[in-house]
């Protein structure tokens, strides 16, 4: 018989400190919920919005874990406000962070021939070099956080499918979305290897499309949500479930193994060639 440790603690993520980026809703506050639901005894949201930050708040505390949650609101777009985000951070963890979901992030559409420099750089800048400050700058808390537990810390990046195949070109092309969810893919295997002896795992989470304020519009062009997860072998798009179960698995013991990955989350939508017509 295989000898397996403790099977109830496996997806457990009892006594942990999380931090999770654009928590106030859509991904980021299924994360935050799935967080606290296995247990983490701290949980820390940070957007820009305070008031969205409290209401999502409020909702994680509804949920009645006896968890601490706070918000800590910070534009993460600029270098300064990641450094003013890390320094409170640290003051209301201890300097000690066990999981970080770097979530936050940001979508621009626009025609090849209008699509602006700034709209390239607002999207390289949040979802890849903000990602990458944000996580410089949580190491030492980490670290900290894996030393005291003797457990991996981790981080999860948020990628896209866009960044494993094209996504949309033409009217509403993602030219500097789909390069910057490749680029903080690639960022997250390159960290994994740097961190993994510093006792820190990083994976990435590839999702499809999931209903939020950023797919909004995307979906009502596809004829809404039956229409869009047509595309997808299993027929449908995400749910919050789908975020719940691979940020768990990915940040607790059951994923212990597991650095340097990237999980798409899309019923297997990225595997179809583009020549099989669903
Ligand atoms: N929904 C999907 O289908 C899908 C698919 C693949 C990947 N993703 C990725 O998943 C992540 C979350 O997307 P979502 O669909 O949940 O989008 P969303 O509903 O627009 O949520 C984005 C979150 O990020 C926060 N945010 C945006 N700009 C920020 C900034 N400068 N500083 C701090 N926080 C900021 C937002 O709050 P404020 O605006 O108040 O700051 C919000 O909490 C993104 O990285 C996205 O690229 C989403």
């Amino acid at each position: 018989m295989s000898q397996i440790q403790d099977y109830p603690s496996l997806f457990s993520l009892a006594g942990k400190t999380a931090v999770v980026t654009g928590g106030s809703r859509g991904l980021g506050l299924h994360a935050a919920t799935g967080l606290t639901l296995a247990g983490c005894a701290k949980l820390i949201i940070t957007s820009r919005n305070a008031s969205a930050c409290a209401d999502a708040v409020k909702s994680l505390q509804s949920l009645s874990t006896g968890a601490t949650t706070l918000s800590l609101p910070a534009d993460l777009s600029s270098p300064s406000e990641v450094e003013r985000f890390v320094k409170e951070l640290a003051a209301v963890t201890d300097g000690k962070v066990d999981i970080l979901i770097a979530n936050a992030g940001a979508v621009w559409g626009e025609a090849f021939d209008r699509h602006s420099d700034a709209a390239f750089d607002k999207v390289m800048n949040l979802n890849v070099r903000s990602v990458f400050n944000l996580i410089r700058l949580c190491t030492p808390l980490l670290e900290r956080a894996a030393k005291q537990s003797g457990q991996k810390a981790r981080v999860v990046t948020v990628g896209s499918t866009v960044g494993l195949n094209i996504g949309a070109i033409g009217e509403h092309g993602m030219y500097g979305y789909a390069a910057s969810k490749a680029a903080v893919l690639h960022l997250t295997k390159h960290l994994a290897v740097e961190l993994g002896p510093r006792g820190i795992l990083l994976n990435a989470i590839a999702p499809g499309v999931f209903p939020s304020k950023m797919t909004k519009g995307m979906i009502a062009l596809a004829g809404g949500e039956e229409d869009m997860g047509k595309g997808s072998p299993d027929g449908r798009i995400g749910k919050p479930e789908d975020i719940v179960g691979s940020i768990v698995f990915l940040c607790s013991r059951a994923g212990e193994h597991v650095n340097g990955a990237v999980l798409p989350i899309d019923g297997g939508k990225h595997v179809v060639p583009s020549t099989v017509k669903l």
